[in-house]
């Protein structure tokens, strides 16, 4: 992934380049804000959404950031409605109900970055319980027919730590492709 846990992970750095140059981009579940601070680096206007924003408090004032707190699991509905991102970034979160609408929430020629962990990481560690981790394809299936795949991987990493994580980068059917 990163070098530390607050270094945006190697992955979204890699396919970072696939976001349309400043198109919004839509952080779920952005804890700290490694990532949304990353990509407003970058130029893009970052929609920051955590149930915890206490990581994200030093950015308030940024106009370049809008940070909204809500719990992604209560039951309500996605809380974007139909709008769409240029970039949606999501690592080390899982809720499965929110796949589907994760994926139909990268605008054309968008780009979605999705990292985390995966079948096997319960033999070295935390998350273990079955509803945090990707089932082998499962980012694959998820993106079938609705995006094309730049790279996948499923595999175990010892940086930052021993994990078995699952990753993928899709984009949108757009003038790129
Ligand atoms: C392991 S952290 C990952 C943070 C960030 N994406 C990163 O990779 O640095 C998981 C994040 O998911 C958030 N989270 C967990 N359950 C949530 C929920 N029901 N609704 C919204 N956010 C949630 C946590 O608050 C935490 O910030």
């Amino acid at each position: 992934m990163g070098h530390g846990p607050s270094e945006p992970s190697a992955w979204v750095r890699r396919f970072a380049d696939w976001i349309p140059a400043r198109g919004a981009v839509l952080d779920l579940a952005a804890g700290g804000g490694r990532h949304t601070r990353f990509l407003m680096g970058r130029g893009h206007p970052v929609l920051a959404v955590d149930r915890d924003v206490a990581g994200l408090a030093d950015l308030r004032a940024d106009p370049a950031v809008t940070i909204i707190a809500s719990d992604l699991e209560d039951g309500r509905p996605w809380p974007f409605g139909d709008q769409r991102f240029a970039g949606v970034v999501v690592t080390n979160y899982l809720h499965r109900p929110l796949l589907p609408a994760i994926v139909a929430a990268v605008a054309p020629s968008g780009c979605l970055i999705y990292e985390t962990f995966a079948v096997g990481n319960e033999r070295l560690g935390k998350p273990s319980n079955p509803d945090f981790l990707l089932r082998p394809g499962e980012l694959l299936e998820a993106v079938r027919g609705r995006l094309t795949v730049l790279a996948y991987e499923n595999l175990e990493v010892t940086d930052p730590r021993q994990a078995v994580i699952q990753r993928i980068a899709a984009v949108s059917a757009g003038e790129r492709l």
